[in-house]
């Protein structure tokens, strides 16, 4: 199964992923978990042109094409190989937060992605989708509390909305693999709150391990 964990700045994906791993793994599912942009080594090295700080501003094509670029390393190096394995995989952000930060956010064209989401992706999508959704003043001021922001955590208000906006519409628009959680309850609370989707997935484990 292919897992993808969405939602802005600051709305916990971190502590909530260890926390599905956990779970899974104690059901006997071994899964790995990766992050975009990054999970390999050359991946990681386009996260850091894209996320770090530079005189010259980064055009709205080069930073979807980076995106892109380290997603087909990763899903040659990483993700098609663990689920040829039969691994699942767990990976922090995908292609729904290039809809949501280059699409909502930058304002690229939907169809443009979409090629690019065929291209470099052809049958893989994610089975199951989790998005992490609070108001961006609650994510934004986890996010501060962090430390240092980067490049696009460093984006106006407005930006975000607009991604926000863009992960519910998505959400809405693939209700068959979306999950959205309210992430500005407190954290055991958004734990209740996951447990009927770590269930859901166990089921899915038992259904596909006798199949
Ligand atoms: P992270 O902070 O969740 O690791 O994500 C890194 C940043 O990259 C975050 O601000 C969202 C952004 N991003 C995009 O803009 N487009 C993408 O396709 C992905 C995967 C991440």
């Amino acid at each position: 199964m292919f897992i993808t964990i969405e939602g802005g700045e600051g709305v916990g994906k971190s502590t909530n992923i260890a926390y599905i791993a956990d779970q899974l793994s104690d059901a006997n599912i071994t899964c790995i978990v990766t992050r975009e942009p990054g999970g390999t080594p050359l991946a990681e090295d386009i996260r850091q042109l894209l996320l770090s700080d530079r005189d010259e501003a980064i055009a709205d094509n080069t930073e979807l094409l980076l995106m892109f670029a380290s997603r087909a390393q990763h899903i040659a190096g990483v993700i098609e190989p663990a689920l040829a394995r039969g691994d699942w995989v767990i990976c922090d952000r995908f292609t729904d937060a290039t809809y949501a930060y280059q699409g909502g956010g930058r304002g690229l064209s939907e169809a443009k992605i979409a090629n690019l989401e065929q291209w470099v992706q052809e049958d893989l999508r994610p089975d199951i989708t989790i998005l992490f959704d609070a108001p961006i003043t609650v994510g934004m001021s986890r996010a501060g509390q962090r430390g240092e922001l980067d490049r696009i955590e460093r984006e106006r208000a407005a930006f975000f909305e607009n991604v926000r906006n863009c992960y519910l519409m998505l959400a809405e628009r693939h209700s068959d693999r979306f999950r959205t959680v309210d992430a500005s309850e407190t954290l055991g609370r958004v734990q209740a709150s996951l447990q009927p989707i770590i269930a859901e997935m166990k089921h899915q484990f038992l259904v596909r391990s006798k199949t």
